[in-house]
């Protein structure tokens, strides 16, 4: 494998600001951009698709055997894809995929692989990485970690504001819990509240903070 490229990590809870602030953030210093929620919301997908029962462990483990995730970098970011199809916003996004991700993400065997693929992303260039274990278990040793933060109330309310219905307590709860990589601050991380700040400043924090030589 070639040799690995810098990653800044952006961990937090649910509707945080993760991936908008994430995205930004490799706009401006022209990163590729990598939502790692989307690839355990497409094997979520998938597995919901074979008829599992999502809370199920073995039989996830049996059915992610057979599942291809892809995740193809497209215009700075990026796509993913389950079998070669690109799934959309509103597949990734949807009820049925909210209720069962943080089952299907407990699962070791398929922490294991998705986190293989996350750190060979790092092969192809600069990235800017968000989800819950980039900072603590995919990159650990990476200078450049943030935890992005709000309180509940905001967080629920802006997803609602996306016309979304997302169990965002509970999700947090069972991240917070598991066994595998839980959600935690991970160690040398800057703690980022956007409760009462807006994107840009957030974006803006963020660039200040890393100081980025
Ligand atoms: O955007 P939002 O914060 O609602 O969620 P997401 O980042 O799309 O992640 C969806 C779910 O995937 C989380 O609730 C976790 O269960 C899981 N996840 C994870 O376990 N590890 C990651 N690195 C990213 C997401
Ligand atoms: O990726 P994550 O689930 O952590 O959050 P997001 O999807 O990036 O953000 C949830 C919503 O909050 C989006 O509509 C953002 O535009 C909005 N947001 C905001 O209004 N102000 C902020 N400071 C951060 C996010």
């Amino acid at each position: 494998m070639s040799a690995a490229h810098s990653v800044i990590t952006i961990d937090g809870p649910a509707a945080s600001g993760k991936s908008s602030i994430a995205r930004l953030v490799a706009q401006r210093l022209g990163r590729t951009y990598v939502n790692t929620g989307n690839m355990y919301r497409a094997m979520t997908w998938a597995v919901l698709q074979a008829g599992v029962d999502p809370q199920d462990a073995d039989a996830v483990r049996a059915a992610a055997a057979d599942i291809v995730i892809e995740s193809p970098v497209i215009e700075g970011k990026t796509q993913v894809c389950v079998s070669g199809r690109p799934l959309t916003d509103a597949e990734l996004n949807s009820d049925p995929v909210n209720r069962a991700v943080s089952f299907i993400a407990r699962v070791a065997e398929v922490r294991d692989r998705l986190v293989a693929d996350q750190r060979a992303l790092a092969t192809i260039g600069p990235l800017v990485m968000e989800g819950r274990d980039i900072g603590s278990v995919v990159f650990p040793d990476s200078p450049h970690k943030i935890y992005v933060d709000a309180t509940e109330e905001v967080r629920a309310s802006r997803r609602g504001a996306q016309g979304l219905s997302d169990q965002i307590a509970e999700r947090d709860r069972i991240d917070k819990q598991r066994k595998n990589s839980p959600l935690v601050i991970p160690r040398g991380a800057i703690v980022i509240d956007n409760s009462h700040i807006t994107l840009d400043q957030a974006v803006d924090q963020v660039i200040a903070t890393l100081q980025l030589t």
